[in-house]
């Protein structure tokens, strides 16, 4: 895709309605085998975090590109010793073509995409997971047909991931529905803004209430209560969660056609219940294959094709 080229993908928001619905023909296409791209360049992947689906959904998306990855643990580099980012940034985009960086802070992919000209790409930051939401898109479009006017309720914490599903759901025109405890509701600017791009078309309701928020809907999300980076504070929180685990009497509520979709890492019988990850309406595994077709095409169409 034409338009994409060059750019950086720090939020879901630096992409428009269309540059999402393309993306994801595209991620249809490429996982359908329909069309066969090649782009012979260079990714490096600076993780700050552990990670097992982006890491290795980015590799095998540039490896079967025909390009080459780069981990640049940052360990073994000399940011783990100080040095500036900025400087870093500056001497990779000398290197690299495209780099993916999965962080602690947001501003250290402002950082990187203003000292370095090629793509930075948002591998997970305290704001959001695009990279994510694009194949949860992929997959709730897989299982309806279309996207618009589907609703979602994603019921736990708002964190990262309700952040980029309010961003991405509105976008595309589907309901978006967030119930969290009161003091853990997603960032109120990024709601704002979803509620300034849904306008009057759509929903985006942000509630304590778990059952309100799954009243009928059509795709049941959660992810875990305490994210990297809150592991001390991770058993503080489990009994003020624990009205919105993802069970099977709260799923009796949504739609009866509904799918339940976790980004994973799932910590089972805290956020979700086993019963409800390993039954029918899962669609975990799914998502995390889909990591992969929607990030080649978001690789794709930020370098170009060969
Ligand atoms: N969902 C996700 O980003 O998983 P990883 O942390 O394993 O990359
Ligand atoms: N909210 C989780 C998502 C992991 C993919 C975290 O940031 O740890």
């Amino acid at each position: 895709m034409e338009s994409l080229k060059g750019r950086d993908l720090l939020s879901l928001a630096d992409l428009s309605a269309d540059e999402i619905q393309e993306l994801l023909h595209l991620a249809a296409q490429l996982k359908a085998g329909e069309v066969n791209l090649r782009c012979n360049k260079v990714l490096g992947l600076l993780f700050y975090k552990a990670s097992t689906r982006t890491r290795v959904s980015f590799s095998v998306a540039m490896y079967q590109l025909g390009g080459q990855v780069i981990d640049l643990n940052p360990n073994v580099t000399q940011v783990s010793r100080g040095e500036p980012l900025a400087d870093t940034a500056r001497v990779l985009d000398r290197y690299l073509d495209i780099l993916a960086v999965r962080t602690f802070k947001q501003e250290d992919l402002e950082t990187f995409a203003k000292y370095a000209q090629i793509p930075i790409i948002n591998a997970l930051s305290d704001r959001g997971h695009p990279c994510q939401v694009m194949a949860d898109l992929l997959t709730i479009q897989e299982c309806f047909g279309s996207l618009a006017g589907v609703t979602l309720a994603y019921v736990g914490d708002g964190n990262n991931m309700a952040n980029s599903l309010l961003l991405g759901c509105a976008m595309v025109g589907m309901n978006v529905r967030i119930a969290t405890p009161l003091e853990y509701q997603p960032d109120a600017d990024i709601v704002e803004q979803a509620q300034a791009i849904a306008g009057e078309r759509t929903e985006v309701m942000i509630t304590d209430d778990p059952k309100a928020a799954v009243k009928g809907a059509q795709v049941l999300y959660t992810d875990v209560w305490a994210s990297m980076g809150q592991e001390e504070s991770a058993n503080a929180r489990i009994p003020i969660f624990q009205p919105y685990q993802v069970n099977e009497q709260l799923l009796s509520g949504a739609d009866s056609k509904a799918i339940v979709l976790h980004c994973l890492p799932a910590h089972r019988e805290e956020e979700i219940t086993d019963a409800v990850m390993e039954g029918p309406r899962s669609r975990v595994w799914d998502q995390a294959e889909n990591r992969m077709h929607a990030q080649k095409a978001l690789l794709v169409s930020l370098l170009g094709a060969d």
